[in-house]
């Protein structure tokens, strides 16, 4: 398929992670307007023809999740009726993801009517990073391109040469990352299983695997309250860890996230710049971010020139900028 140029447009969600990304592919953002009307409605005008192109609409679904969501909606609609040639969402964090079955009776599953919403508005594919669930791939009926924050990570702690390593999964859902991570640094594999004692009872943390003497790296996708991580990493220390470093995919940082990482017995913490840091966060110095523009960016340029994406997953020596 024939698309007449490749055009990277950003709402306000995550500006400077869009801007990265121009920059990696050499080619400025197009000139488009997003901000409110007088009543808080979303303004939206693209100043550039489209019409034939190959758009890419950069914008996670971040805090403030329901005007990035709208912004985004609003984006592939204008797109749509502006006849852009293809319409791909670069949705690096995927919000409302965390609901993605009943697991009890009347709930919603958000995480698939986004997905509904995105297709709806018109998009043609989707391009994303570290999905909360693999399977939220299937709620789409577009191609999705699920990347992986693990190499670029997975450079940052190569390059720190941590001895005596072992990969922790702060749940038993993040077993398979936690794998990953092991096998690439040649680590061992250790797990915090929660369990709650009775209806009553608060929860108590058992960990699987020797943790003692050792230093550790815990690996989620996700930091929202810190709650998780700051629990883990006291049972961690409670069982004889040395230092305790944390690789995380996105910094929601919400509620006393901040707080409970400056308090937790953690050396530091390796964030990407899926969604910007807010304020507070930035002000903390035990987290450092590491930036996944250049990921994204090769990855665009390989949906447009119809390349394989799926070498990314794995492969940093692909795009030596990284
Ligand atoms: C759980 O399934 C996720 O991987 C995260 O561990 C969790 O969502 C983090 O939430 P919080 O930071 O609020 O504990």
């Amino acid at each position: 398929m024939y698309y007449n140029s490749l055009q990277i447009i950003t709402g306000n969600a995550n500006r400077r992670l869009a801007q990265g990304i121009s920059d990696y592919l050499q080619r400025p953002l197009a000139d488009a307007v997003v901000d409110r009307f007088p009543d808080g409605e979303i303004n939206l005008k693209v100043n550039v023809d489209v019409r034939g192109s190959d758009v890419f609409v950069v914008q996670p679904t971040c805090p403030p999740v329901n005007e990035n969501l709208m912004e985004l909606l609003i984006g592939i609609d204008t797109l749509r009726r502006a006849s852009a040639g293809r319409i791909t969402t670069v949705i690096p964090y995927y919000g409302y993801a965390r609901k993605d079955r009943k697991d009890e009776g009347r709930v919603p599953i958000t995480a698939k009517l986004v997905a509904n919403l995105i297709a709806s508005a018109g998009a043609d594919r989707v391009l994303t990073i570290d999905l909360h669930a693999q399977q939220i791939q299937g709620f789409f009926d577009i191609p999705v391109d699920h990347l992986y924050a693990f190499p670029v990570q997975l450079r940052y702690y190569r390059q720190l040469h941590l001895q005596n390593l072992v990969v922790v999964s702060p749940d038993v859902g993040g077993i398979k990352l936690a794998r990953a991570y092991s096998k690439a640094l040649n680590a061992r594999l250790a797990v915090v299983d929660k369990r709650r004692v009775s209806p009553e009872a608060t929860e108590v943390a058992f960990v699987i695997g020797e943790v003692e003497g050792m230093n550790v790296l815990m690996v989620d996708d996700l930091i929202a309250t810190a709650g998780t991580l700051a629990e883990a990493a006291a049972t961690l220390k409670g069982k004889g860890a040395q230092d305790i470093y944390v690789a995380a995919t996105h910094p929601v940082l919400c509620g006393p996230a901040i707080e409970r990482i400056q308090r937790a017995p953690i050396t530091s913490v390796t964030v990407t710049d899926t969604i910007p840091l807010n304020d507070k966060a930035m002000e903390c110095g035990k987290i450092r971010v590491i930036s996944v523009a250049n990921l994204l960016g090769e990855a665009i340029r390989r949906i447009h020139k119809d390349e394989s994406v799926s070498s990314l997953f794995l492969e940093t020596r692909a795009f030596p900028t990284l």
